[in-house]
């Protein structure tokens, strides 16, 4: 098998400026600051930053933000877009920081790339203080295997790098087996387009077809409601929040 984390730096290296334009904005109406009920001044660090488009909502309350990533490229971006953050390079399974010592740990869309979460969520709760949380939030597949494999199918195209998106029992599961414990959780649900999903020049254009194809073929399969639109095809996207703290 190919190594994971060799793969997701090529596929995030290749296009690290456009994803960030791609996503700016996606988490803009998820209301992620309130619901992680951090206080202003607080350091809040994020495994699987990226570009930092979700670190960066915590700007106006932070007093300290830490970006963590594999990938170069996604770093280099998100240290363009956003001077303030403190780019580290890193993996979530060893993140190079004291235990205890971060208010608010997050990671957001980053779980789906990752195929045994526990070491990282663990890993999380170790470095996040005795009054902090942990934040995750992820896009869900559908409580029904079915729909669940050929969601994943078609995402597995869309993306190599991709591991796994988990539904909501699933999600909740690896949370507590990493030792921490729900304090809240939520669904967001929101609709998007295959041309914003695919977009152009992020994606080699063989990719955006083969997708597109199976998208024809397959979409109705993956419970992620395609729909026929002007030319285009709209799809449910949904997204799950968990905000977690070490159990005792
Ligand atoms: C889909 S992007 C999400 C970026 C950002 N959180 C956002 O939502 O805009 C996933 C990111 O997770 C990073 N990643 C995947 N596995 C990782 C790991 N084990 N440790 C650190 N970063 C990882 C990838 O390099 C990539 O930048």
């Amino acid at each position: 098998m190919s190594d994971p984390n060799k793969l997701i730096q090529e596929e995030f290296d290749r296009a690290a400026t456009l994803f960030a334009e791609r996503t700016k904005g996606r988490f803009d109406t998820m209301d992620a600051v309130g619901f992680s009920r951090v206080a202003p001044g607080a350091t809040v660090l994020e495994v699987g930053a990226g570009t930092a488009n979700f670190l960066s909502l915590f700007e106006e309350i932070a007093g300290c933000l830490i970006a963590v990533d594999l990938t170069h490229g996604m770093l280099a971006t998100a240290r363009s877009n956003h001077p303030d953050v403190r780019a580290v390079q890193g993996d979530g399974r060893r993140i190079p920081v004291a235990s205890r010592t971060v208010d608010l740990v997050a990671t957001a869309q980053a779980l789906h790339h990752i195929h045994e979460p526990v070491p990282v969520l663990t890993e999380m709760g170790r470095i996040a203080r005795d009054t902090g949380h942990v934040l995750m939030i992820d896009q869900v597949a559908s409580e029904r295997l079915e729909e669940a494999l050929a969601m994943n199918e078609l995402e597995l195209i869309r993306d190599p790098s991709h591991a796994i998106s988990r539904p909501p029992s699933a999600l909740r599961v690896v949370v507590q087996k990493a030792g921490l414990e729900i304090v809240d959780e939520r669904l967001w649900e929101g609709r998007n387009v295959f041309s914003q999903w695919m977009w152009p020049g992020e994606f080699p254009e063989d990719r955006i077809e083969r997708v597109r194809k199976s998208v024809e073929e397959h979409g109705a399969e993956t419970g992620m409601d395609f729909r026929r639109e002007d030319g285009d095809w709209s799809f449910r996207r949904r997204r799950m929040m968990i905000l977690a703290r070490r159990g005792g």
